[in-house]
């Protein structure tokens, strides 16, 4: 056995403590060698319009093409799940990114690619998951479009209701941005059209997620 312990020890010792290591009898570069694929996180931050889920979307269906394990974490749809006890206070936030760079630290184990789609508005917020992630693992993609270009789209009507009051705490309106500082990719979804932008993401998460047996 991997660990040099038998089963019915691990199992004793869980019945009174926390034994992490139990459920990683099986590694997570097995998992990736299984998978051909290099886990990584790739997490989209930017204002709500600025085209993350689209990329994401796109970038998903393409991995998938080329054989890769994608999943895709999307705020739209994690809050009304694991994450809908959550408002948008800086203190909900905060936790809704939390709980969900612990969920990509998990899906990291399970050697799968993670592409996160989350305004994550503040920079804290993004180190707090870096670190939680992983700094190796963790590549902050900017989607980057200006507010009057993202209010001008309005896909799902909110900005015209933040405005008018009915939405508060509203990204970009009533509450903060902090755009990332050094982000390991930057899209301009306002002068790129999406398969330039799909194009570019592509490229960089390809890199990245590249197998390479003799590193096993
Ligand atoms: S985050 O700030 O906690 O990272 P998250 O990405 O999960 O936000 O959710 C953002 C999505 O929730 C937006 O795309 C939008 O559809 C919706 N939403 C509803 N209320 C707000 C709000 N006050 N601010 C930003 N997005 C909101």
């Amino acid at each position: 056995m991997k660990l040099g312990l038998p089963l019915q020890v691990i199992m004793s010792q869980q019945d009174t403590h926390i034994h992490p290591i139990f459920d990683q009898l099986l590694a997570r570069a097995d998992k990736e060698k299984l998978l051909k694929q290099r886990a990584r996180v790739f997490w989209f931050t930017g204002l709500s319009g600025s085209g993350k889920s689209t990329i994401a979307k796109g970038l998903e269906q393409n991995l998938y093409q080329q054989g890769y394990f994608p999943q895709i974490l999307d705020g739209d749809n994690v809050r009304t799940g694991i994450n809908n006890n959550l408002g948008f206070s800086e203190e909900d936030r905060t936790e809704n990114i939390r709980r969900i760079a612990e969920v990509s630290k998990l899906f990291l184990n399970c050697g799968v690619i993670t592409i996160n789609c989350f305004v994550s508005p503040s920079i804290a917020m993004r180190d707090q998951a870096r670190q939680i992630i992983g700094e190796d693992d963790f590549f902050e993609i900017f989607v980057n479009c200006p507010l009057e270009v993202c209010e001008e789209r309005d896909v799902k009507g909110l900005y015209q209701k933040a405005r008018s009051g009915e939405i508060k705490n509203f990204t970009g309106i009533d509450a903060p941005f902090e755009a990332p500082e050094n982000p390991a990719l930057q899209v301009d979804t306002h002068q790129l059209s999406l398969e330039e932008s799909l194009e570019k993401v592509l490229t960089f998460t390809l890199e990245k997620v590249a197998f390479e047996p003799q590193s096993h």
